[in-house]
């Protein structure tokens, strides 16, 4: 059942966090819904600018269709991650995609404002929700680049919130993208996450960069052939504190590759003869799986997906 991620942010908000995955291709896509399955979580599908250039925009959006018809008992929403303005309008004239994030965070707050309620009126005209960015991540997101953090400002937030109207705010709070994310020990803002709940209470938060980056997953890459020194992610136990601050979508894609690395280093270091690209596909999709299923369990989203889907029949 694909779903709006307000219906999703409805249902989780204060309690747990739905766990936003970014896939590219068709064994991720597989692996994805095949966790949450078995993980019973609601789920978000993000997919970049990135992705939808990497095959062709609409080979990923019937591949997503056709698993709305494989896996019938799945609650998820299908998500543009990091989209500019002409992407947003792009997906939300697709008929597939059920909420945009417009990620103008580059700009001046003024002219933020103006550019994701653009994308508010135009979204919200079709039944689509629209994420939005305020504070610079530090760096590379998609079309955006930052050396240094640049926290989210609680009372700027508020403006932007009230004037550009979107339904949910991705703030900086010291996350990153990509797999270094901290040198030394992890220091996040959640005091940020606090001021803005106490001024918009109920209103729903983003988290990015979250990815993890396991230890293990890291060691053995490194131990087959990689060079990931130094690598580190999010503590996943903070994932249910943040909850509790209004954080109802925490994105993950780092981890997703660290699997892929992971599963290809090793297979064909194990099995040098083999040359088909089958078996080692579906030891991804099982392992991906497998870490989708855990990673829910960090999120709370893990176990929701019943009481989502009667939540979201009943109230619409
Ligand atoms: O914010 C970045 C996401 O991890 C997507 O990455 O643009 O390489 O697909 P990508
Ligand atoms: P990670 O690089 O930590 O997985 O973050 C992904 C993300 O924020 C996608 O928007
Ligand atoms: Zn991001």
């Amino acid at each position: 059942m694909i779903v709006t991620t307000k219906q999703l942010f409805q249902h989780a908000y204060g309690k747990y966090a739905i766990g936003a995955y970014n896939i590219n291709n068709l064994e991720q896509c597989m692996g994805l819904f095949q966790g949450n399955l078995a993980s019973k979580a609601p789920f978000i599908i993000q997919i970049s600018k990135g992705a939808r250039s990497y095959t062709h925009k609409k080979m990923l959006e019937s591949m997503l269709k056709t698993a709305d018809e494989i896996f019938p008992d799945s609650v998820f929403a299908i998500h543009l991650d990091h989209g500019d303005e002409a992407t947003c309008m792009d997906c939300i004239k697709s008929g597939i995609y059920s909420s945009v994030m417009i990620d103008a965070s580059h700009a001046p707050l003024k002219e933020n404002i103006a550019i994701t309620k653009r994308v508010v009126d135009a979204g919200h005209a079709k039944g689509l929700v629209v994420e939005a960015e305020l504070g610079l991540l530090k760096g590379v997101e998609e079309h955006v680049k930052a050396d240094e953090h640049v926290f989210t400002d609680p009372a700027e937030a508020e403006q932007f919130i009230k004037e550009s109207g979107c339904d949910s705010l991705a703030c900086a709070i010291g996350t990153s993208h990509g797999a270094f994310k901290f040198k030394g020990e992890q220091k996040l803002r959640f005091d940020i996450l606090t001021d803005i709940q106490k001024r918009m209470p109920g209103f729903p938060l983003v988290m990015h960069g979250s990815s993890s980056v396991p230890e293990d997953e890291v060691r053995r890459i490194n131990h087959f052939g990689g060079a990931m020194a130094g690598a580190k992610g999010v503590d996943e136990n903070c994932f249910l504190d943040a909850a509790k601050l209004g954080v109802t979508k925490i994105n993950i894609d780092t981890d997703g590759r660290l699997v892929w690395t992971r599963v290809h280093r090793e297979y064909f270091c194990l099995y040098p003869e083999n040359f088909d690209l089958r078996p080692v596909g579906k030891v991804f999709m099982a392992e991906y799986a497998k870490f989708i299923a855990s990673k829910n369990k960090k999120l709370g989203s893990a176990g929701q997906i019943d009481s989502a889907r009667e939540f979201i029949k009943k109230n619409g």
